[in-house]
């Protein structure tokens, strides 16, 4: 097979960030997605309605000429988002989710959720209004090991959240482990699961033997081969409760190369090339258009697209760094060649 065609996809978790290097990044995703849902972990992050809208406006009014890109927006739970917030947010039309943060897991987190019992009536709300919750699913205690926190967040959290609230619907975002993935498949239909490409391709040794290599670390971390080969498997199983979010999280050059880097890979250019070539080295290149354009609208209760892209099994080397509003940033696997390119790109 030479090349494969695909109903437009839509990128389900995503960084755009703000200001200057909202033309880069909007750029980058719009290339190939037609919608993405928007992370709210900006400084200060999107805790309203109101904050969300003149986002919207900003990520609009940097979309390239002609594109119709559609930011699907998120709202950033605190402990002190109020139910009247969701009812807003719902109204809206344009907020598809509310983001829980665990204070303190990831990249401006610091106003998250410190307990998840200061917000069970804004769950309640979301339930009846049937807007999604997504989590970052880790816990943050110290003396729970980095590799163990998906785990025990699947266990201590997840779990009890949802059988507490049986009509709310649930993304946990980017999973990174076997047991997240058994969770999520062994969930009803109202569990489902974002899986990034560089959670498919590598495991924690790509960032760590042979010398520390930054541009891998991300949150959840890279876990082990074994969890790698889960996900793989939940992607490409066919299972609607598995689609395409990236994480791409954007960091300039050199706070990602630094003494305290940050998490986060830069993927949205070439990640639709990044998942064929997970799904490719299983055989799996036939399940690839629904984990990236199916399921996703589906569980949001959007439409599929009408839109079509077109991936050639043509190599490609990844640029070595981009701009980023005034700074660089290195995309995923810079410098290194793809096996997969897009028509037209
Ligand atoms: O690696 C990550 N980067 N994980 C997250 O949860 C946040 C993200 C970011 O915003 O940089
Ligand atoms: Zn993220």
């Amino acid at each position: 097979m030479d090349f494969i065609d695909l109903r437009q996809p839509d990128d389900w978790h995503l960084h755009l960030r703000d200001g200057a290097a909202l033309a880069q990044t909007v750029a980058a995703s719009a290339s190939w997605a037609a919608r993405a849902i928007v992370m709210p972990n900006l400084k200060p992050p999107v805790t309203t309605t109101a904050l969300a809208r003149s986002y919207r406006d900003r990520i609009l009014a940097a979309r390239p000429e002609g594109s119709n890109f559609e930011p699907l927006m998120t709202l950033y739970l605190t402990d002190n988002t109020a139910a009247e917030e969701i009812d807003r947010a719902v109204d809206s039309g344009f907020v598809h989710g509310v983001k829980l943060y665990p204070s303190g897991a990831t990249t401006n987190s610091d106003h998250g959720v410190s307990d998840l019992a200061h917000c069970e009536a804004v769950l309640e709300r979301m339930a009846e209004r049937g807007l999604p919750l997504l989590i970052h699913g880790e816990v943050t205690d110290a003396e729970v090991d980095i590799f163990d926190r998906e785990r025990v967040f699947v266990e201590r959290t997840l779990g009890p959240l949802v059988e507490r609230h049986p009509e709310l619907r649930v993304v946990v975002e980017h999973i990174t482990t076997h047991d997240a993935a058994s969770f999520v498949r062994e969930s009803p239909a109202r569990v489902a699961a974002t899986i990034t490409p560089q959670h498919l391709l590598v495991n924690r040794n790509a960032m760590l033997v042979g010398g520390i290599r930054p541009h891998y670390y991300c949150l959840p971390i890279l876990k082990r081969e074994r969890d790698r080969q889960a996900l793989v498997e939940a992607a490409t199983s066919g299972d609607p409760s598995f689609f395409l979010g990236t994480d791409s999280a954007p960091h300039a050059v050199g706070a990602k190369e630094s003494d305290c880097g940050c998490a986060g890979c830069f993927t949205a250019l070439n990640a639709l090339e990044l998942y064929a070539e997970a799904f490719d080295a299983v055989g799996a290149l036939d399940r690839l258009e629904a984990f990236a354009s199916e399921f996703g609208p589906r569980f949001y209760g959007l439409p599929l697209n009408e839109g079509r892209v077109r991936l050639e099994r043509a190599t490609q080397t990844v640029a070595a760094s981009m701009p980023f509003g005034e700074l660089e940033v290195r995309p995923f696997r810079a410098g290194e060649t793809l096996a997969f390119r897009r028509a037209g790109s």
